[in-house]
């Protein structure tokens, strides 16, 4: 509104400037012939530059950022994303390009093509998006594919975009099963937690559902550009964070319906789900607070931050958030609760923590990040939040990814070649796993035998290895094969589980199994007889837990663990309750 209307007022003095010079003529002595001549002139000049904007936009910009300006395959050029961008600055942008994305150099454009442009993107558009606008946009169609896709173990499904094609695969181990069209794919897909649907979101603010019963099940348009979605951890909301409108749309996950649309002020960087808490949690690019969504009651509630948290990851716990901040300057840890900042250091290259990967090492916690700008990874140690070491890569990358059955860091570089870091030394080897071919992301299956690693070319592949034999195992034929994502590892309540078994088999396995009993008691029994505080006493110390529990004598000795590290373990034993014969 505020932008409008400042626009109308400079439209209006325009208005009023051309009226004086009009009286100004006419007070002249100049011949009313030559007077009406050039005013004419005058006013096709403006007339013709906001032709050429507007024609220059449709030949070269608006595949890309949409006829309306909204945002397509790239962001919306609307007046509030580019507040914050001088002339010059979108001047360069055009003309030069961004270099290391899509959006491409324009030298043909002469000075004054490129003014026109400038001026057409600064006009308001004509956004709005109504939750009866979602309602109408809902298709939930009958299915794409008509018979049920045979997958054997849900923890290893795993969905694959094709971008080239405007595909998902739908994958399993190492085959294809299904695959169904849908274009734009941007922000990370989502599984409920029975398994039983994912949700796929495009740039342009469509969500599109997959059953595994029965195919592709629709979509549903929740906004005009999106930024991601989460879902609520009971697999029933969907929580739409939008750049345009700026709002959280929440739709009911089943019926494609709107729920409520949450008007917010600023740019959201990401939306996450928790998994301890019936809450999401989102923050601000460009404001500095947190935002909590309540997902049953739909309200939210804001923390304050002495600086916004750009691009950021939650730590396995649900505790902090571990962030950007300064523009990709400094590294935060904030600390969820009160918003207290709990560790900062400066950094170098931009941090891309959306994709941080967080593993456990010999009785510690890590996490490990690209930097968009610089060729190393940076590994840091978790909670007493150390620098361990940059490790340099030989090109900077975008993903590191890692998972508990694969002994190195997956890493990409920007070429050809594969990084792997060894997690153990942080020794570093490379693989090419085709040359010429671009590697660009790493998956595993939810069992972490299969890497899925993306050969990004229009004439790309996917690669298939073990991921920790590293034995080529398969490949498959892929136009710019991109984003995967596995049911367990991109669902948030599967992080402190997998923690917790690394821990698991590093101190308690050999007197314990998760289902069968050995020295001990089996992980299954307890977890359905004790409470959590009487597993939790017994952990960090059996001598005085023992009688309690109705032993007599106390074998179990008293091993060194931290608080994160009984965490995980109690995520791990509360989880063998769905294990069988392990
Ligand atoms: C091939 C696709 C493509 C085309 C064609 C394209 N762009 Fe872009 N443009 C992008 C992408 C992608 C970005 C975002 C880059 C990034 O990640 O920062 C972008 C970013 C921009 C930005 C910066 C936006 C901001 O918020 O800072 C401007 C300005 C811009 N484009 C203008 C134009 C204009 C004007 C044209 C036509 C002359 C054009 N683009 C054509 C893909 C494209
Ligand atoms: C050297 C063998 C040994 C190791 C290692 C060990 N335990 Fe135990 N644990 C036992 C035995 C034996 C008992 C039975 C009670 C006792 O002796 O105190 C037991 C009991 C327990 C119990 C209570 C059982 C009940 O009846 O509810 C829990 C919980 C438990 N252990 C968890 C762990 C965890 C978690 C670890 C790894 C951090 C671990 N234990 C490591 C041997 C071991």
């Amino acid at each position: 509104m505020a932008l409008q209307s400042i626009s109308t007022k400079r439209s209006l003095a325009r208005i009023r400037a051309k009226k004086e010079r009009q009286m100004n003529f006419r007070e002249s002595s100049v011949l009313p012939w030559l007077l009406c001549t050039c005013l004419a002139a005058l006013l096709s000049a403006a007339e013709v530059k906001a032709e050429t904007g507007e024609r220059l936009y449709k030949q070269n910009c608006a595949a890309c950022h949409h006829p309306d300006r909204i945002g397509l395959l790239a962001p919306p050029l609307l007046p509030p994303f580019l507040k914050r961008s001088s002339d010059e600055k979108l001047a360069k942008t055009i003309r030069d390009g961004l270099p290391a994305t899509q959006m491409p150099a324009f030298p043909g454009l002469s000075e004054e093509d490129i003014a026109a442009l400038i001026e057409l993107i600064r006009k308001p558009g004509k956004v709005s998006w109504s939750d009866e606008q979602i309602a109408s946009s809902s298709k939930l169609s009958s299915p794409e594919t008509s018979s049920a896709t045979p997958f054997k173990d849900l923890q290893n499904l795993t969905a694959v975009v094709e971008r080239g094609k405007s595909k998902v695969w739908l994958m399993e181990d190492e085959e294809v099963l299904d695959k169904f069209s849908f274009s734009g794919v941007h922000g990370g897909i989502k599984f409920t937690p029975d398994g039983s649907k994912l949700f796929v979101p495009s740039r342009d603010g469509w969500i599109g559902r997959y059953d595994i019963n029965k195919g592709f099940a629709g979509k549903v348009r929740a906004g005009v550009y999106l930024r991601n979605m989460a879902l609520s951890r009971d697999g029933k909301r969907l929580l739409v964070a939008c750049w345009l409108p700026s709002s959280i749309s929440i739709l009911d996950s089943d019926t494609l319906k709107p729920l409520k649309i949450i008007e917010v002020e600023g740019k959201i960087s990401a939306i996450y789900d928790l998994h301890s808490k019936d809450q999401a949690v989102f923050t601000f690019r460009d404001v500095p607070q947190i935002g909590i969504v309540d997902t049953n009651t739909m309200e939210v509630s804001y923390t304050k931050l002495d600086e916004p948290l750009e691009d950021f990851f939650i730590d396995p716990f649900d505790r902090y958030l571990v962030g950007t901040s300064r523009h990709g300057k400094a590294m935060r840890v904030v600390d969820l609760k009160d918003g207290s900042v709990v560790f900062e250091q400066e950094v170098d290259g931009l941090p891309h923590l959306f994709s941080a990967a967080v593993w456990y090492q010999d009785g510690e916690f890590f996490f490990a990040t690209s930097h968009m700008r610089l060729p190393y990874v940076s590994v840091w140690r978790m909670y007493d939040w150390a620098l361990v070491k940059k490790v340099p890569t030989g090109g900077a990358g975008y993903f590191v990814r890692t998972h508990g059955a694969t002994p190195y860091l997956w890493v990409d570089r920007g070429n050809d070649e594969l990084v792997l870091i060894d997690k153990q030394d942080l020794a570093v080897k490379t693989i090419t796993p085709e040359p010429g071919l671009k590697v660009l992301h790493t998956e595993f299956s939810g069992d972490g035998r299969v890497a899925y690693v993306s050969l990004f070319d229009k004439e790309g592949q996917l690669a298939l290895y073990d991921a920790a034999t590293l034995k080529d195992l398969k490949r498959i034929p892929a136009s710019l094969p991109v984003g995967k994502y596995n049911f367990i590892n991109k669902q948030r309540r599967y992080d402190p589980v997998m923690l917790g078994e690394q821990v698991f088999m590093k101190k308690c396995w050999g007197c314990h199994h998760p289902t069968k009993e050995a020295f001990g008691p089996s992980f299954k029994t307890i977890a359905e007889t004790r409470t959590e505080s009487e597993i939790w006493a017994q952990i960090v110390n059996p001598e005085a837990s023992h009688s309690g529990l109705g032993y007599k004598r106390n074998s179990m000795p008293r091993i060194q663990v931290s608080f994160e590290e009984v965490k995980a373990l109690m995520s791990f034993i509360k989880e063998s309750t769905h294990a069988e014969n392990i």
